[in-house]
């Protein structure tokens, strides 16, 4: 079993699901409430605590009731939350999310807590595999990753500017197309993997600009698209660190990251690794 530590955000998910979303200055009604676990930080702990993985999850939340709601599937699921750290004074992260019939979001994230994982307070657990996010302060990422000595897999989401050092250490980079746009040239610094997803079309695994493998995933009705990035990179990271080659790991991510998108809710919808295996 490969071990995995988590460094990033704990979020509880506020989330509007509505016939479609609105357009800016645009109020959309009628839409159905709910409230689930989320934050890329935490998705990706328990996506890769569900595909098999011991993970230990490395983040922040307040001192508030949304606290225990944001951590409820982490505990059940069996990540070690023992660097876990309860901030006072300070609100859990939340992220407003509005979803569509089809499947599509938008999010807004207040991170509260998550700012509160700085670099000088870190303690970088060591396992086979590290994955960071961007959700908590680019510093702690960047300290994270010269600390760590294992695989290190860096997610760039939400797109924002990462110390250099980040990218030149990363063995693995996992962006979406619009992150992989937003990044631009400066993917260049990769000497790693590169990821670069495209939602139902698919992804792409290469190396310094040589394709490793193209995967498109199985076709599947997706009910909300939330976390199946999240899924994707621990999946990858999962099945790399397992020993698998670039076109296997690749369609299992792919998978994972399908089968994310068939339950609504990010932390409710993370795929056992049986349910990934049945869809490939
Ligand atoms: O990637 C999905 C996640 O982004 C959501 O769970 C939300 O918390 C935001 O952080």
């Amino acid at each position: 079993m490969s071990s995995v530590v988590v460094i990033g955000s704990i979020n509880l998910d506020i989330v509007a699901t509505a016939e479609r979303l609105p357009v800016a200055g645009e109020t959309v009604t009628d839409a159905e409430l709910g409230r689930f676990p989320g934050g890329k930080g935490a998705n990706q702990a328990l996506a890769a605590r569900r595909l098999g993985a011991d993970v230990i999850m490395v983040g922040c939340v307040g001192n508030d009731a949304d606290a225990e709601d944001a951590l409820a599937l982490l505990r059940e699921g069996g990540v070690d939350l023992a660097n876990v750290v309860v901030v006072n004074d300070v609100a859990t992260g939340v992220a407003l999310i509005a979803v569509a019939r089809s499947g599509d979001n938008q999010i807004v994230v207040a991170p509260g807590a998550n700012r509160s994982l700085t670099a000088e307070s870190l303690v970088v657990p060591q396992a086979d595999a590290l994955i960071c996010q961007l959700e908590v302060p680019t510093e702690t990422v960047a300290k994270a990753a010269t600390n760590f000595s294992g695989f290190f897999c860096a997610n760039l989401a939400p797109a924002k500017h990462v110390d250099v050092s980040v990218l030149q250490r990363a063995d693995l980079i996992v962006v979406n197309e619009t992150e992989a746009a937003w990044y631009g040239e400066s993917l260049r610094a990769c000497t790693g993997m590169l990821a670069t997803t495209f939602g139902a079309a698919g992804a792409v695994l290469s190396r310094q600009g040589e394709d490793l493998a193209r995967v498109r995933p199985p076709r599947v009705e997706a009910v909300d698209t939330t976390a199946a990035g999240d899924t994707f990179t621990a999946a990858l990271t999962v099945a790399l660190v397992e020993g698998q080659g670039p076109e296997d790991a690749l369609r299992f991510a792919c998978a994972a990251g399908a089968a994310a998108t068939l339950k609504p809710g990010a932390q409710p919808s993370l795929p056992t690794r049986d349910e990934v295996l049945a869809l490939l």
